[in-house]
């Protein structure tokens, strides 16, 4: 979908909230996000950007600390001297303690006056880089503390773990609706801010020739990797208690399917292409019983192996874990979307750390030639495949068969790559920047609706109690290998198996590709 709902150029006229600006979303993905929107004009002058934490920090150090974060992390790389001022004069700081709402007084002042400097109307973009068990209490005081007081928008943008189950999450929305409205709220789910992952929607629904193909008819399974090399770092205390199915399949594995399997919305609004997707989430079979969890869930967990010829320790061995953890860091399932256009298509889907690359990929394998046909029956064809890149690399490539030239009629796969993020002068935004842009112009498609949450959390909570109620402990895997054969396993007993990802080319498949290989 080429237009959404505010099309503008420019955000408007705010100031932007930083709230964890100390932290390592800020650093990473924050600061540089804000950089880009402003080398791109897309923040125009008029804006501020308040720094909050608890350690205390002049304007000066924090403006250093934003400039190294640009260096290191921006794909602009910072100018010097008057054009850098330019940019760091709207950064202040202020420490902030956020659970007393009489620390929220100064904070007022300073936003009127930075909202008088610069000719302000009253807009406020709070973006709550916090751990989630601040979310209430910072809405609260944010409140009481009268920052919601001004004339224009406010808007409160978070960042997930949103709850921990479905009664956890519940709760928090709660708290959260108690003080902004729904349509203030904006859940960040950077999967969705990623080019492919917009760029699906575009593929489906600009292409004449896929709708008539997209459904069960014609497509026999759907596969989503997304794993990576990274093990835990240092959030083993965080991770230990999410796990791969909260912290990767609840969100970004659940978001790319609904992509891939919603209905074309009946407008281009952010409300209509929601519903769709919460309709999908709803479709999906849920797996309530231990047999089915058993047999259509595979959970792991990486022991100590090596990757690229370097040591590597085992899951409970890292910083800050149990070392009789059963967190799973390796997830891979088989779901079926129950709809008219999707029964009896498997999702199969996988994620996990320490895996041999970092790769996101979508598959959709389309059903064979039938069997009596001419060519299908003297020869070993391959099916048809469309393939969604979403990271590193961007872009889609089909595979095909074609004549083999020469007098025999030998057939051959061919795959033609469009590599999006191979152009030449294609500098991709960052999802941040996107999902930042968005919030500040109030459009909501690429957040998470409350209802969407709900569902997603529907789906996930009962494969959790089954974990739990039935000790189904995760089976360990090789460090740098692709998790434990089970996931193997699910695929083979449809008679598939998982395509290689990341262009680990296959033998005798040509590519036709702008990557030059
Ligand atoms: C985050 C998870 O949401 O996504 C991380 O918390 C994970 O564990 C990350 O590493 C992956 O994102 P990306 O954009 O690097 O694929």
């Amino acid at each position: 979908m080429t237009e959404h709902k505010n099309e503008t150029t420019s955000a408007p006229e705010a100031v932007y909230f930083i709230f964890g600006a100390t932290g390592d979303l800020a650093r990473r993905k924050l600061f540089p996000a804000l950089y880009s929107l402003y080398r791109e004009g897309k923040l125009g002058e008029r804006f501020a950007i308040v720094g909050l934490a608890r350690r205390p920090r002049t304007d000066e150090q924090f403006r250093d600390d934003v400039h190294s974060s640009i260096r290191e992390f921006c794909r602009y790389k910072p100018k010097e001297n008057e054009e850098w001022d330019a940019f760091a004069k709207h950064f202040t700081y202020l420490s902030l303690d956020t659970g007393k709402v009489e620390a929220f007084a100064p904070l007022k002042a300073h936003t009127e006056q930075l909202e008088a400097s610069y000719g302000i109307p009253g807009n406020r973009l709070f973006y709550l880089a916090l751990a989630p068990e601040l979310f209430g209490s910072v809405s609260r005081n944010l409140r009481d503390g009268g920052m919601l007081e001004s004339n224009g928008w406010h808007r409160l943008v978070i960042e997930k773990p949103f709850g921990y189950d479905y009664p956890s999450a519940e709760k928090l929305n709660e708290e959260i609706r108690q003080v902004f409205r729904e349509d203030e709220v904006f859940r960040i789910d950077h999967y969705l801010g990623k080019e492919m992952v917009q760029n699906i929607e575009v593929i489906r629904f600009a292409n004449a020739f896929f709708e008539p193909l997209w459904n069960k008819n014609h497509i026999a399974n759907v596969q989503i990797t997304l794993s990576e090399t990274v093990g835990v770092e240092d959030r083993g205390a965080y991770y230990n208690k999410s796990g791969a199915l909260r912290d990767m399949v609840q969100n970004h594995m659940l978001q790319m399917l609904t992509m891939i399997a919603m209905e074309p919305p009946a407008r281009l609004d952010p409300e209509s292409i929601r519903d769709e997707k919460v309709k999908v989430l709803r479709s999906v079979r849920r797996y309530l019983s231990e047999e089915d969890v058993r047999g259509e869930i595979v959970r792991g967990q990486y022991s100590s192996g090596s990757l690229k010829g370097k040591e590597l320790r085992g899951y409970r061995e890292e910083d800050n874990v149990d070392p009789e953890s059963v967190t799973e860091t390796f997830f891979a399932a088989r779901l079926f979307v129950e709809n008219f256009r999707w029964a009896g298509v498997p999702f199969y889907v996988r994620t996990g750390k320490r895996l041999p690359v970092k790769s996101t990929e979508i598959v959709v394998e389309f059903k064979n030639v039938p069997n009596n046909v001419l060519f299908a029956r003297k020869q070993d064809l391959q099916p048809n495949l469309l393939v969604i890149r979403v990271n590193p690399m961007e872009g889609i490539y089909f595979k095909i068969n074609a004549k083999k030239p020469g007098n025999d009629m030998k057939i051959q796969p061919v795959a033609m790559e469009f590599c999006q993020s191979c152009q030449v002068g294609i500098n991709t935004p960052e999802a941040y920047e996107r999902l930042i842009f968005d919030a500040a112009r109030g459009e909501g498609t690429y957040f998470t609706r409350w209802d969407e949450l709900a569902a997603a959390w529907k789906i996930i909570d009962p494969i959790a109690a089954a974990w739990r109620e039935h000790n189904i402990a995760p089976s360990t895997y090789p460090a740098g290998s692709w998790g434990p054969k089970q996931a193997d396993d699910i695929l083979e007993q449809d008679g598939y198996h998982w395509w290689p990802v990341n262009g680990q080319e296959e033998d005798n498949v040509i590519w036709v590709s702008n990557t030059g290989k």
